[in-house]
C-alpha cells in the first residue's frame, strides 16, 4: 500500500517536472526573483563573482568602456560599478539583481525597475545639489543622501517608524 502511494507521488512529481519543461521558452529564461534573505545574498554574490571574472584586468577602466549601456555611471571605474550593483542598489533595497535585470542580460533596459533606478539616481543627485547643499546652517558642509537613506533595505520606503524606535 505504502509503496503504491510512493509510486503515485513519484509519478506525480515526474509529471509536474515534465509540464514545467513543456512551458514556453519565455518562462524558462526568466528566473524567478529569490525571496529569502539568504537566497538573495547567494544569487547576488554568485553573479558578482561571475562578472568580476569577466572584467578581470579592466576594473579601473571607465564603466562605459567595459560595459555596453552605461548612462548614469559614466566615468565610474568598472570594478566600482559591480560594488554599486551589489551594495549600493541591491542591498539598499533588500533585493537581488533579478529585480532590475533579466539575469545575464545586464545591458538591456527591459525592466521598469532598472529604468526607475536611473530616475531615482537623478532625484538623489538633485536633492543633494539643488536642495540639501542650499540649506544654511547644517553642521555637515557636504550633506549627502543615498538609496539607503530612504529605502533602508526595502523596496518601498517606510512612512512610519519601526515599532522598536517608537517606544524609545
Ligand atoms: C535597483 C536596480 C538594480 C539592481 C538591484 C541591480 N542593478 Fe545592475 N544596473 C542597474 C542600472 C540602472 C544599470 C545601468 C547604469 C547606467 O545606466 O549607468 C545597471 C547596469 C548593470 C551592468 C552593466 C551592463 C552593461 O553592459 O551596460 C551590470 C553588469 C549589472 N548592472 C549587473 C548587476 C548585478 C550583478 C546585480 C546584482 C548583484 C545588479 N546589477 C543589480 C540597476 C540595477
Ligand atoms: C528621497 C527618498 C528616496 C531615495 C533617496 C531613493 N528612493 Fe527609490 N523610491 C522612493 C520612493 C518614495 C519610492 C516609491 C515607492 C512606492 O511605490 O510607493 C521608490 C521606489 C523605488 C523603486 C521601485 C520599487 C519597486 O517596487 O520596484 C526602485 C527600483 C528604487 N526606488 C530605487 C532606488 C535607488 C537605486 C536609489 C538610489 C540611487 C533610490 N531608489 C533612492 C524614495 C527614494
Amino acid at each position: 500500500m505504502t509503496s503504491r502511494l510512493l509510486l503515485l507521488s513519484l509519478l506525480f512529481l515526474l509529471f509536474s517536472f515534465s509540464t514545467m519543461n513543456g512551458q514556453p521558452e519565455k518562462t524558462i529564461a526568466t528566473v524567478d526573483e529569490p525571496s529569502t534573505a539568504d537566497a538573495i545574498k547567494q544569487l547576488n554574490e554568485e553573479k558578482i563573482a561571475e562578472l568580476s571574472k569577466q572584467i578581470a584586468g579592466k576594473e579601473n577602466q571607465p564603466a562605459e568602456s567595459v560595459f555596453k549601456n552605461i548612462k548614469i555611471l559614466t566615468g565610474v571605474p568598472a570594478g566600482n560599478v559591480l560594488k554599486i550593483m551589489q551594495f549600493g542598489y541591491s542591498r539598499s533595497l533588500g533585493t537581488s539583481c533579478a529585480h532590475c535585470h533579466v539575469l545575464g542580460q545586464w545591458d538591456k533596459d527591459d525592466k521598469t525597475q532598472k529604468r526607475i533606478t536611473r530616475d531615482m539616481s537623478k532625484m538623489d543627485r538633485s536633492i543633494v545639489s539643488d536642495l540639501l547643499q542650499n540649506i544654511e546652517g547644517l553642521e555637515d558642509r557636504k550633506p549627502i543622501i543615498n538609496c539607503t537613506t530612504c529605502h533602508r533595505g526595502q523596496l518601498k520606503p517606510a512612512l512610519n517608524l519601526d515599532a522598536e524606535l517608537v517606544t524609545k
